[in-house]
């Protein structure tokens, strides 16, 4: 006979009681959209290495976020997509362009959704014309002082047109401290969330963006500023410090092969929200399988939700987000 202590499929029989045995469901409170908004009012061009996804211009983003905000959608994190030719620097200037797309989309969207949190990717890779995500030294290598002081420029420029949260992407050295610094002086450190991309990994996850944004780099590689794929250690340490530096989100990306890194976010600091990137090229696999049969795209898309969560983060960057809401009023 069985023994009793091995008898587990009692306990989740139902579809109720399988849900029980979670401990984090996802809701729509904790997905947050990514948009590409570009300089031209009146574009909306699909973008062909991210199924579903377009770039809009200002006139566009109202029409197609009402419907997503009516079915529960409570936040996005905006890209700044700039198309004209003379948009691009060696410092990235158009970044904090008070009449730019980013700015421009901040102040539309407050007005039009005066409940959705508004996130802006803080980056300069844009709006460069080298492509890379900080100011460079003549040799071609980072130059970290100069590069922070910019992101922090542009962090506290889209703070001051209203934005609930600024998120750094760049990964120069110090720019959480930068920030939030800049945050304080401003007068606006109480009432804006500062989100580090804390640990975030070079790889070939971002290709699909780098296509949807026109970031990619024109020459080299993010390898010296991203970190490297087997860094276990040293993305913990980025995380303690991004903490002690004064962020109040860590977020980890790509998610689905970095699992370990998110629930080690959480063990480092339980008490802080850990945001996981879903990002593109993970986005655009699961739709490639799902095209090529492997999948129900649903199935393997809930799937991989829930291991993000059951891994430990609280917040979802996700391109599936319009889905995910459909999915949920079932
Ligand atoms: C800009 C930035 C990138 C992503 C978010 N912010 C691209 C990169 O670092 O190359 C990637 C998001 C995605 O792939 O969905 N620094
Ligand atoms: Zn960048």
């Amino acid at each position: 006979m069985t023994d009793i202590s091995s008898i587990l499929q009692g306990g989740y029989h139902h579809p109720l009681s399988r849900t029980w045995q979670g401990t984090t469901q996802l809701t729509k409170s904790m997905l947050i959209f990514p948009l590409f908004i570009t300089d031209n009012p009146d574009e909306e061009t699909p973008i062909s290495s991210l199924p579903n996804q377009s770039r809009r211009g200002l006139n566009k983003l109202v029409p197609y976020l009402t419907p997503l905000v009516a079915k529960g959608l409570k936040s996005v994190i905006l890209f700044g997509v700039p198309l004209a030719p003379s948009a691009k620097d060696s410092c990235g200037t158009s970044a904090n362009d008070p009449t730019g797309p980013v700015i421009s989309a901040i102040k539309l969207l407050k007005a039009e959704f005066p409940e959705l949190f508004i996130i802006c990717d803080v980056c300069l890779c844009e709006y460069t014309d080298h492509g890379h995500c900080g100011i460079l030294r003549p040799d071609g290598t980072l130059e970290n002082e100069a590069s922070v002081k910019r992101i922090a420029e542009v962090a506290v420029s889209y703070a001051k047109a209203g934005a609930h949260c600024v998120a750094p992407s760049d990964m120069m050295d110090g720019r959480i401290k930068g920030i939030k610094t800049g945050l304080i002086e401003a007068g606006l450190a109480h009432k804006v969330m500062l989100m580090s991309y804390a640990a975030k990994f070079a790889g070939p996850w971002y290709g699909p963006f780098r296509e949807a944004a026109g970031s990619a780099p024109a020459f080299g590689d993010r390898r010296c500023y991203q970190l490297p794929s087997n860094a276990r250690g040293l993305a913990r340490r980025a995380i303690t410090r991004d903490l002690n530096e004064g962020a109040d989100v860590i977020m980890v990306k790509p998610a689905a092969n970095f699992l370990d890194i998110i629930s080690d976010a959480k063990q480092v600091s339980p008490d802080t929200p850990i945001a996981a990137y879903h990002v593109s090229g993970e986005y655009a696999m699961l739709h490639a399988a799902a095209n090529a049969g492997v999948f129900e795209l649903r199935k393997a898309v809930e799937d991989v939700m829930t291991a993000i969560l059951r891994a430990g983060a609280t917040i979802i960057v996700t391109y599936f987000a319009p889905e995910i809401l459909e999915w949920l009023d079932e």
